[in-house]
């Protein structure tokens, strides 16, 4: 797998999923923009890459804006002249707004402002970088949840914006890959990422008890995610388009009532701080 000569976006690219992303294509020869709201942190992702060789430009964006997602498609092409690989990653639960809650409860501004990065940010990326990422044959890869897939309580917007991300990646794919784009997601079980590992090394016991739900006995990591979204983009892909990959250990594959009566038992014989 070689991106030589490739430009590739990732949003939300300066922690996390998206930083791994990040380092992960630039591993692999590919120029990189950091598009994400934290600037700081972008600029530290960015020094790591350049520390070991590579290239990387950071644009402050915030993928609910849809004046920030041109300019960072305009960004890009003004920096590196060509886009390759639209990597759409971004989101957060954001500060002021609370995005739990069932319909019930969900403000409508809420409801917006979720859905404006889970799922109009998409569209937008593809709108702006489309035409370039035709002209290049590139890729769209939208990261999506294993939320996507199967639905928790009282988290209407984050299931519905991740649920629709697998839809429109089938949709946009038929549309792009005549055009010579494919279009991909990734459906990831629980990620360790930063943040993650600061609220786990306070409930080490509460890590235990998810890794336990995973056939493969553990959580993953940014880079199991960077190797699948690494893969979708390489030509060994080249058949593959409107595919969302799950990466999640096993965790959405298993049957409902071994799974219950085997956490149920779990629980029965340990010691258990419960994430929530
Ligand atoms: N970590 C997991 O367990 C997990 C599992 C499934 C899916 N995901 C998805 O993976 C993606 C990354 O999640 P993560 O856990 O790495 O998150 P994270 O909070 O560790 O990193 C998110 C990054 O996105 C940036 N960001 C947030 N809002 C933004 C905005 N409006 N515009 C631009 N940048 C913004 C942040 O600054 C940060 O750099 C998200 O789409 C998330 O829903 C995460």
């Amino acid at each position: 797998m070689n991106f030589s000569g490739k430009v590739t976006i990732v949003t939300g690219g300066a922690i996390g999923i998206g930083g791994g992303i990040s380092r992960k294509f630039s591993e692999k020869g590919s120029k990189i923009v950091i598009a994400d709201i934290d600037l700081e942190a972008s600029l530290e992702n960015s020094a790591k890459i350049r520390n070991l060789g590579g290239e990387c430009e950071v644009i402050k964006t915030d993928v609910s804006k849809s004046s920030d997602i041109k300019k960072m498609v305009d960004f890009t092409l003004e920096k590196y002249g060509r886009i390759d690989n639209l990597i759409q990653n971004a989101f957060s639960t954001g500060n002021n707004t609370s995005f739990g809650g069932s319909a019930l409860e969900v403000e409508e501004q809420s409801w917006d402002q979720g859905i404006a990065m889970l799922q109009k940010a998409i569209y937008l990326g593809a709108k702006y970088a489309g035409e370039e990422l035709i002209k290049n044959k590139g890729n769209i890869i939208n990261i999506s949840s294993v939320h996507g897939l199967l639905m928790s309580k009282g988290a209407l917007i984050y299931e519905a914006g991740k649920s629709a991300v697998i839809g429109m990646t089938k949709q946009m794919a038929c549309d792009f890959s005549p055009l010579g784009v494919r279009v991909n997601a990734i459906c990831p079980g629980h990620i360790v990422t930063e943040k993650m590992e600061v609220r786990w090394n306070e409930i080490p016991s509460g890590l235990k008890f998810f890794e336990e739900q995973y056939p493969v006995r553990r959580t993953g990591i940014p880079e199991d995610i960077a190797n699948g979204v690494a893969f979708l983009c390489s030509e060994e892909a080249s058949f593959i388009t409107g595919h969302s990959l799950v990466i999640d250990g096993g965790l959405s594959i298993q049957l409902q009532e071994d799974f219950g009566v085997d956490q149920a038992k779990y629980a029965k014989n340990n010691e258990i701080d419960f994430p929530y």
